[in-house]
């Protein structure tokens, strides 16, 4: 990445780190521990890569004031740390640790990460209503990022791809069903950042090419997770490695093997790259997706 694309990049994170913490500020004394558990897992770190992408999407759209816009960006990156949550539970993956740290049930309670991650999802929603409330963006728009942001993470998004990758453990599957696998579990949410920050900078022409960039690099981006699942250490990632062959996870690595996975993560990095043409200002994403593929964390 060159060093201004790197300096935008630090600033985002900044930024989205900054205003995270703001959810949590408040910790009432009965309930305070689910506030703290929120927190703990909200500011672990994280590439946030999804606010991003969705104050990209917004920029590129021609999206002025993305100060303002900050809130809702982080409305994914809630929804995206309650997965995560509830990803390492023991009746999920069972992973002890995310983000280099000891994962949310490690480090309060099985019980109270549940809810942590319940009120995660919760908070995403009032976040994105209570800017419509305030009067940063019209009613109508909020109903828009609702329905999408809902509809990625439901039975037939993220939710219904965690089932199916829990349904399929030990079981062998076809490169089909693996597609949708992924493209719920993982690409779905990712597809919500783009098309919402479209929608916000009110360029609906450009949401089929936003979702088309969003599916292309969201499949790329969980092959590139099952590749260093493999290939990467626990120092890189912050997480465990070796948990899906030990949870006997249908991956795109136990399909087809290391070298096919990489040969199809570049293609579909290819195929975002050329989507994301249809966008002005898209210098930062170009860089930013040819990133992602070579990622080590
Ligand atoms: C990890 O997501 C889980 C997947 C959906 C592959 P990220 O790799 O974006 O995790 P963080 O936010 O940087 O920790
Ligand atoms: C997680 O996929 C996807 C969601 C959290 C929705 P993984 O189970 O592969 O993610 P990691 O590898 O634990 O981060
Ligand atoms: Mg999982
Ligand atoms: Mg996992
Ligand atoms: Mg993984």
């Amino acid at each position: 990445m060159n060093d201004s694309n790197k300096q935008l990049m630090e600033l985002y994170v900044k930024k989205i780190d900054e205003q995270l913490l703001k959810f949590t500020e408040e910790k009432p004394e009965l309930q305070g521990i689910v506030l703290e558990a929120m927190e703990y897992s909200l500011t672990a770190g994280g590439k946030r890569l999804r606010p991003m992408l969705m104050l990209e999407f917004y920029r590129m759209c021609g999206g002025k004031e993305l100060d303002d816009m900050l809130k809702l960006a982080c409305s994914v990156e809630l929804i995206h740390t309650y997965s995560l949550i509830h990803d390492d539970l023991p009746c999920m993956d069972d992973d002890d640790f995310r983000r280099g740290k000891p994962s949310c049930h490690k480090a309060f309670s099985e019980d109270i990460a549940l809810l942590a991650g319940d009120a995660l999802n919760t908070l995403a929603f009032e976040v994105i209503s209570d800017c419509a409330v305030e009067g940063t963006i019209p009613p109508e728009k909020a109903v828009m990022l609702i329905s999408v942001l809902s509809k990625a993470i439901g039975t037939s998004g993220m939710i219904g791809g965690q089932v199916i990758d829990l349904e399929t453990e030990d079981k062998e599957i076809d490169i089909d069903t693996l597609n949708v696998l992924q493209s719920y579990k993982t690409g779905a949410l990712i597809e919500a950042a783009c098309v919402m920050g479209v929608i916000l900078a009110g360029k609906m022409e450009l949401v089929p090419a936003a979702a088309e960039y969003a599916q292309a690099m969201g499949r790329a981006f969980q092959i590139v997770d099952d590749i260093l699942d493999v290939t990467g250490t626990f120092e890189e990632l912050g997480k465990p490695i070796g948990s899906d062959s030990e949870q006997h996870k249908n991956t795109y690595v136990s399909l087809l093997g290391l070298e096919r996975s990489k040969q199809i993560a570049s293609q579909l990095t290819v195929q975002a790259l050329a989507s994301l043409k249809a966008f002005d200002n898209n210098d930062y994403m170009t860089e930013l997706t040819r990133d992602l593929l070579e990622r080590r964390s």
